[in-house]
C-alpha cells in the first residue's frame, strides 16, 4: 500500500468546533485536527488563515483528542482567527517546539508565573497536573492589566477547588477589584517562601520574564530550575529558514521553552 508521506510545511485540516470569548479580544478555538496529534503542554502549533498567513499558536488544551488554542488579535492573521465560528476550516501544522520539562517539576512543587496572554501555553501544565494528581504543590501567579484581561476566568475557580494555589493580581487598582495588586513578579518572593524544592515555567511578555528572574536570582533559586518562553515572529516552525534565529538559537527548534541561565547569555538578559 502507498504511504502518504506529508511534509512538515504542508498543513492538515482543523475543524472548529467551538470558540469561547475570554476577553474583548481574545478567544479560545476549540478545535479537531486531522490527523489527530498529541502535542505536549508548551509546543506550538502554525495555524493558517486562509488567503491571509500563517501564525504560531501556543497550544492553550490538549485533552481527550481536542485541541485549544487561546489567540489575541493583534494583526492580520489574528484578526481573521479571532473571527472564526464554529463549522470553520482552517490550515494547521505543528506541532513544533520544545515543551515544557513537566519531568523536572514531577513530586516537586511548581511556581508557574503567568502574565496576560502568557497564561495560554501555561495553561495544559495545570491540566496536566491537577489530572495527573500531582504530589508536589502547584502555585500559579497570574497578573493581568485588569479584572477583564483574566483568561479563562471560570476554570481558575476550579483549579483552586481541585488544589491549585491560585494567586491573582491586577497591575493597578480598579473599582471591581479587591485582590492584590501590583506586578505579577512582586508575588513571586512570597510563594518561594513556602514552595519546597520548587522548579518554576515563566511565560508573560519579555520584560516580565526577564525581570522575574532577576527576582528569582536574587531570592537565590537556582536559575537552572526555572525555564521561560520566549516568543519570536516565525515563518517555517521548525528550524529551516532561520527567521525566528537570536544568535545561534533558533526559538522554534531551540524553544520556545528555554532554561532561565541559557537565555540570559542568549539575549544577553
Ligand atoms: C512560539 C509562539 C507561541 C505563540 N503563542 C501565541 C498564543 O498562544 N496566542 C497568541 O495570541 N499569540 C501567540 N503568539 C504570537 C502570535 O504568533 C502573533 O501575535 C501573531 O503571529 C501575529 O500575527 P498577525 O498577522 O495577527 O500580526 P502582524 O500583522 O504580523 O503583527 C501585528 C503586531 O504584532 C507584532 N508581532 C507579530 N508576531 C509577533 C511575535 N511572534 N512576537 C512579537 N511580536 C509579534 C508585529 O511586529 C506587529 O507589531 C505566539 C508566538 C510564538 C512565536
Ligand atoms: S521559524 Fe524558521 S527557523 Fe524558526
Amino acid at each position: 500500500m502507498m504511504e502518504t508521506v506529508t511534509h512538515k510545511l504542508t498543513p492538515v485540516k482543523a475543524v472548529i468546533t467551538d470558540v469561547i470569548k475570554e476577553t474583548e479580544d481574545t478567544v479560545t478555538l476549540v478545535m479537531r485536527v486531522s490527523p489527530q496529534k498529541t502535542p505536549e503542554p508548551g509546543q506550538f502549533a502554525m495555524l493558517y488563515a486562509p488567503l491571509v498567513g500563517e501564525s504560531a499558536i501556543s497550544f492553550s488544551g490538549i485533552r481527550d483528542g481536542v485541541i485549544e488554542h487561546t489567540v489575541r488579535r493583534v494583526g492580520k492573521v489574528t484578526t481573521v482567527l479571532t473571527s472564526l465560528s464554529p463549522g470553520d476550516v482552517i490550515g494547521w501544522r505543528g506541532p513544533y517546539g520544545k515543551p515544557w520539562p513537566m519531568s523536572e517539576a514531577r513530586a516537586r512543587d511548581l511556581i508557574v508565573v503567568a502574565g496576560g496572554i502568557g497564561m495560554a501555553p501555561l495553561r495544559p501544565v495545570i491540566h496536566k497536573r491537577i489530572d495527573g494528581g500531582e504530589a508536589g504543590r502547584t502555585i500559579l501567579l497570574y497578573g493581568a492589566r485588569s479584572p477583564d484581561q483574566f483568561l479563562y476566568k471560570k476554570e481558575l475557580r476550579e483549579w483552586q477547588e481541585a488544589g491549585v494555589d491560585v494567586r491573582l493580581t491586577i497591575d493597578k487598582p480598579h473599582p471591581s477589584w479587591s485582590g492584590r495588586t501590583g506586578f505579577v513578579t512582586e508575588l513571586i518572593p512570597k510563594a518561594l517562601e513556602t514552595a519546597k524544592d520548587p522548579v518554576a515555567f515563566v511565560c508573560g511578555p519579555e520584560i516580565m520574564m526577564k525581570v522575574a528572574i532577576g527576582v528569582f536570582e536574587k531570592s537565590g533559586m537556582d536559575l537552572s530550575r526555572v525555564w521561560v518562553s520566549l516568543e519570536r515572529k516565525m515563518r517555517c516552525g521548525f528550524g529551516s529558514c532561520g527567521y525566528c534565529q537570536i544568535g545561534p538559537v533558533f526559538v522554534c527548534r531551540h524553544g520556545p521553552t528555554f532554561r532561565a541561565d541559557e537565555v540570559r547569555g542568549v539575549l544577553g538578559w
